[in-house]
């Protein structure tokens, strides 16, 4: 594996996320909005949460969706593919990236329900990147897709979804 991805995850103690890659929270609000005032989440919540996350091209972040729009932001390494399921059935493959005159957007909303993944597509690479979330994470609010499920709820896309889920 090329360039020293294993330097940034040493030195900013990220760890294996389930869904693939490495990440650490590095903001989580004080400030928390009562479940009353939320529509669809069982519980309070943080105002706002944010990891760093990484991701080797010999890895993938297998397709989940969470309840809340997320924010991805470009760090450095190579571009980020961020494949999304909308709820009507469109696919996008997005880049998140810097050179703009590929199409890549250095920032990019994944709205809240969408299935998501993401995959470096340059060889021996990586990329790093920082995500955001309002309301703040919770495990609670994400959900692994079972590749069974998935395809058959859209079996148009059913390559990426065989390339981008494990079970
Ligand atoms: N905290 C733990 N996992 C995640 C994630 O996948 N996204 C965001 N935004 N925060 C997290």
């Amino acid at each position: 594996m090329s360039t020293n991805y294993s330097s940034i995850v040493n030195k900013l103690n990220l760890i294996e996320h389930p869904e693939g890659g490495f990440y650490k929270e590095e903001y989580r609000s004080k400030g928390i909005l009562p479940q009353s005032n939320l529509t669809g989440f069982n519980g309070d919540r943080n105002y706002c949460t944010s990891i760093y996350f990484l991701l080797t091209s010999s890895n993938f972040s297998g397709f989940h969706r969470i309840k809340q729009d997320e924010i991805w932001h470009f760090y450095s390494g190579s571009s980020l593919s961020v494949h999304v399921i909308y709820p009507d059935g469109k696919y996008i493959k997005h880049t998140v990236g810097m050179d703009l005159e590929k199409g890549h957007f250095p920032q990019l909303t994944v709205p809240a329900n969408c299935w998501f993944a993401s995959n470096v597509e340059t060889e021996d690479s990586y990329s790093f990147v920082g995500c955001t979330v309002a309301p703040g994470f919770d495990f609670e609010d994400f959900e692994l897709a079972k590749r069974d499920e998935l395809t058959q709820s859209y079996p148009q896309h059913k390559n990426i979804i065989k390339q981008l889920t494990r079970s």
